[in-house]
């Protein structure tokens, strides 16, 4: 269609020109057909006026008017000829035939004769006047007048126009089948070269045989590939390491410094009413621990459910508020949530849904249609806020986690050329697991309207991409990890979460491991003898505290030499207590507790201690440096932070990490003790070893541990992601410049 109209182009002013140059040639034509026939008719008189004059003259001379009529009677069978009269040398008619008009006079005919047109009508057609003088011996006797019929030459007109115009006529379609046969053939060569630069053939080379026209778009594409490639390299040294810095100069290079906007259910900071006084706090989240760093360095807005009790306080009207509190880095928008949305979204459809349908960890996924409902319905208001706060039409988005499945979709419906990020910070199932969900389709439907669609590990994606095989009509290219569905095409790819390395300047003002060890054993009442070890969660099902608890116990059993020499501290944030199945678990970890307590514990010196409370951030890293050991014993997580944020604090590279095989973060750090945590002997004997490592032991494992973490830091998380989203961008636009070009050629 696109290639017809284009044609047109070239049609229309060809079928103007021609029908323009008909217009103009039919009476030049007229005009040249009747010279040619006046000449021609002159010369025919010629031949008459030769044929009669002897015959006329001689009767003239014997005056046989009998003998000329006859004569001028056998002279008109020419058709042409329609009447003859004969002058005499006093110019007066003497002899004429019938036809010949009567008010023609023989002056008035000599002024005719020779004229270039047609000048004389004779029963209603045009005649041609010729004058031929008559000789004898004895001289001149006058002269004949001849006339010929013209509209002969009328009808001949009508039939050379008639061919003329059959003729341009034909010309017109020949040039236009030669033109759109020619469009085509250019059109598709064009088409195939622009898609092979688009594939990155021919940037390599300068030249791009064939297609020339070609070669200022390929030198474009060959300076920002280069432009990427130097930052790819960047990245790959050794020593390159992701940093807020870097991360900003991406931003501001490759993305051209567009508007960043990240979507996530929780909120960076809630502003609470304690004590009649608003104080600011951190949320226990892994999502704030690894996206807030990198909302620091990229500016931009952070729309997120305002459930702090002094939330609607602190915002403008708006419902913005400028963070982090005092340094105004990045607006934060609120949105607020009723009673019944936040119930049926948020606990319901997101924690008693999906929640156990991806972790699987043995708690039944409970789905209700209102639930349902409203987890629609809050996806769309975050959606709108999303549309409303975009100053671009090509945002670049970035979803996060289980909460948000269905805004991709909502959002590229509303600004199809924004770039949509979206990261599922918990695992993704297998596609037998995945189908229970009634709403599958429609979810995998919203998280295919992502441009980019992360998961902690490669294991994650392939999971997705086999769920998408398993229930969806959508193309799916493995070499490439694509997924491509409704004419929109989604990168599945492995981006393993982290946290921000800690500073210098902040590490300094960090307590000496011995002072914190000091502080924390004083505050907790431990026994200054004992070893400690420590695990930092929210009060989740999916974390393995029952099972780490049960792992202490069995430790205390096999090696009875650790007991009274030996602390477990569990810090368990409240989390989504709301739920009964929450509830209930909390409340089997409060009486594993006691049970565990009250066979080793001592009267003041109980072996756990449950600190089921919140921490400020501070006072966790405090902890972390007083640990000889800690416990990450997830029955399944996606990544896990609480294992990267203690090596983070064990600048002394000291204490031993005990880790979870089904914790993504396994993958990255093989120092660890890595355990399973339904084998409790396992994990038992993995306590113990750790309780007992050498120093030079822990020193060595520790280094590399922290190595890793400071390497593949949130920045890198962060900034891979953008990089491929980069590479999006420009493929996007490169494509949108072609269809432009395209449509202006
Ligand atoms: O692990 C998934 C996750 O969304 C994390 O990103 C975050 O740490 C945690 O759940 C927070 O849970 P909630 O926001 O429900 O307290």
């Amino acid at each position: 269609m696109k290639t017809f109209r284009l044609q047109l182009r070239f049609l229309v002013p060809l079928l103007l020109i021609l029908v323009a140059t008909a217009y103009l040639a039919v009476p030049v034509m007229d005009k040249l057909t009747l010279r040619w026939f006046a000449r021609d008719l002159d010369m025919r008189g010629n031949l008459v006026a030769n044929a009669l004059s002897e015959s006329v003259a001689d009767a003239l001379q014997y005056s046989r008017t009998r003998r000329i009529e006859s004569l001028f009677e056998r002279a008109l069978q020419d058709e042409r000829l329609v009447a003859i009269a004969w002058c005499s040398e006093a110019q007066e008619v003497g002899h004429r035939t019938e036809q010949f008009p009567k008010d023609l006079s023989c002056a008035g005919a000599n002024a005719l004769a020779g004229g270039k047109d047609p000048a004389l009508q004779l029963n209603g057609g045009p005649v041609h006047v010729s004058v031929h003088p008559v000789m004898s011996e004895a001289g001149p006797m006058g002269s004949l007048v001849l006339l010929h019929d013209l509209s002969f030459i009328e009808r001949r007109s009508q039939d050379t126009r008639k061919y003329l115009i059959i003729l341009i006529a034909g010309l017109g379609a020949a040039f236009a089948l030669v033109t759109v046969v020619v469009a085509q053939l250019s059109w598709r060569g064009w088409i195939s070269g622009t898609r092979a630069l688009l594939r990155g053939e021919g940037l390599v080379r300068p030249l791009l045989p064939g297609a020339p026209e070609l070669a200022p778009l390929a030198a474009d594409l060959r300076q920002r590939l280069r432009d990427l490639e130097d930052e790819y390299r960047r990245a790959q040294r050794p020593d390159a390491v992701w940093s807020p810095e870097r991360l900003q100069s991406l931003l501001h290079t490759q993305l051209r410094g567009d508007q960043v906007i990240v979507v996530s259910n929780r909120e960076p900071y809630l502003h609470q009413l304690e004590d009649g006084k608003v104080v600011v706090r951190r949320p226990a989240s892994g999502l704030v621990t690894a996206v807030e760093p990198v909302m620091r360095a990229c500016s931009g807005t952070w729309i997120a459910h305002g459930s702090g009790t002094a939330d609607r306080q602190a915002v403008d009207k708006h419902d913005r508020v400028p963070l982090p509190p005092g340094q105004h880095d990045y607006l934060l928008r609120r949105l607020w949530l009723t009673g019944e949305q936040e119930q049926g979204y948020y606990y319901g459809f997101a924690n008693e849904g999906l929640w156990p349908l991806c972790h699987v960890a043995h708690v039944r996924p409970v789905f209700r249609e209102a639930d349902w409902q409203h987890y629609r319905d809050v996806n769309q208001l975050f959606a709108d806020a999303v549309v409303a706060e975009a100053r671009s039409e090509d945002p670049i988005v970035l979803v996060q986690d289980y909460h948000f499945a269905l805004l991709p979709a909502m959002v590229r419906k509303r600004l199809p050329r924004a770039t949509i990020l979206t990261f599922w910070h918990i695992p993704w199932p297998n596609p037998e697991s995945f189908g229970i969900c009634p709403w599958r389709t429609e979810i995998l439907e919203g998280m295919l309207g992502s441009t980019i669609l992360g998961f902690h590990t490669r294991y994650h994606c392939k999971n997705f991409i086999e769920t998408v095989d398993r229930y969806m009509e959508a193309r799916i290219e493995h070499e490439h990890s694509t997924i491509t569905f409704g004419g929109e095409q989604t990168l599945v790819e492995s981006y393993p979460i982290s946290i921000e390395w800690p500073a210098e300047e902040e590490t300094k003002r960090w307590p000496t491991p011995a002072q914190s060890r000091a502080e924390v054993y004083a505050r907790l009442g431990i026994p200054p003898d004992h070893h400690l070890a420590v695990g930092v969660d929210r009060f989740d099902y999916t974390k393995g505290i029952l099972e780490r608890l049960n792992a202490v116990e069995r430790m205390l059993e096999k090696h009875p030499e650790w007991r009274e020499r030996f602390t477990f501290v569990q810090v368990a944030a409240p989390s989504r207590g709301a739920l009964d199945e929450y509830r209930s678990f909390q409340e089997r970890i409060h009486r594993a507790t006691e049970r565990i307590n009250a066979r080793f514990g001592r009267e003041g010196a109980p072996v756990i201690r449950l600190l089921a409370q919140h921490h400020e951030h501070d006072e966790v890293n405090k902890l972390y440096r007083a640990a000889d050991v800690c416990l990450v014993t997830s029955l399944h997580d996606g990544m896990n932070l609480v294992c990267k944020e203690f090596v983070a604090a064990r600048d002394d590279e000291r204490g031993v990490l005990v880790l979870s095989r089904f914790a993504g973060a396994a993958r990255e750090m093989p120092e660890a003790l890595v355990v399973n945590p339904y084998h409790v002997e396992e994990t038992a004997d993995a306590l113990h070893q750790a309780l007992t490592m050498p120093a030079a032991e822990q020193r060595e494992r520790m280094a590399s541990l922290r190595s890793t973490v400071r390497e593949f830091n949130v920045y890198r998380w962060a900034g891979r992601m953008l990089s491929d989203a980069a590479r999006l961008r420009l493929r996007q636009r490169v494509s949108e410049r072609v269809q432009r070009h395209a449509a202006v050629d």
